[in-house]
């Protein structure tokens, strides 16, 4: 059977790269699948509609292409924010499935991250990982990281923001954020990046057998 590999975590907590380091190293094909949702909530704002507006968050989603969308524009905070949003409407969360489980099934295998990929578009997965960090810790390397680009950095709006999220990601009806039983959770609050690899991967290997 083809290697599936399913993590998923609150925001800022190295999901991302944890899944684009692991499926480098496996050779998979990556989907970060945050990216999906931001570009549902990208295309509202640019027609000047509302994020709660469900039957245009549909119609985006239905014919999203990611390649129509600047990445940079996507990544910023408050695409972030907006995709939360977006994303807690579960027509919007449907019309999004098959696009990922397709991406899932490809005959090489895949690695995918998000929220629900442990506990909804992927139960199958080989393996799944549920990484974690403190909410201090992650808006930190937040604020790094859009440091690095150059954007504007506040740490406390960015915890708030962070808090803010994960209280929307994780409280919603539809496919809230959380652990699928069989995820094996990853706390990287005490971890920098390369020992959060080595975690993973080994988490990888126990699994695989
Ligand atoms: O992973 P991210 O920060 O790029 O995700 C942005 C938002 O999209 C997140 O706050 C919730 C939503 N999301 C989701 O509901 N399910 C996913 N599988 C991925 C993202």
């Amino acid at each position: 059977m083809s290697l599936v590999i399913a993590i998923d975590g609150p925001a800022a907590s190295g999901k991302g790269t944890l899944a684009r380091r692991l499926a480098a190293h496996y050779g998979l094909p990556h989907l970060d699948t945050g990216l999906l949702y931001r570009a549902v909530a990208c295309a509202l704002l640019d027609e000047g509609l509302q994020l709660d507006d469900a039957e245009a968050a549909v119609a985006a989603a239905r014919g999203l292409s990611l390649t129509d969308f600047d990445e940079t524009r996507l990544r910023a905070r408050d695409m972030g924010e907006a995709a939360s949003v977006v994303a807690a409407m579960p027509p919007v969360r449907a019309a999004l499935i098959d696009m990922q489980r397709s991406f899932a099934a490809r005959p090489e295998g895949a690695a995918l991250d998000g929220r629900d990929i442990g506990t909804v578009v992927c139960p199958g997965a080989s393996v799944k990982i549920f990484v974690t960090a403190s909410p201090e810790t992650r808006a930190t390397r937040r604020a790094l990281e859009l440091a690095g680009r150059g954007e504007e950095a506040d740490y406390a709006a960015i915890l708030e923001d962070v808090k803010k999220r994960d209280a929307r990601d994780s409280g919603r009806s539809a496919a809230p954020l959380k652990a699928a039983e069989d995820a094996v959770t990853l706390d990287t609050t005490d971890l920098d990046i390369e020992e959060a690899f080595a975690a993973a991967l080994k988490i990888v290997e126990a699994r695989r057998g």
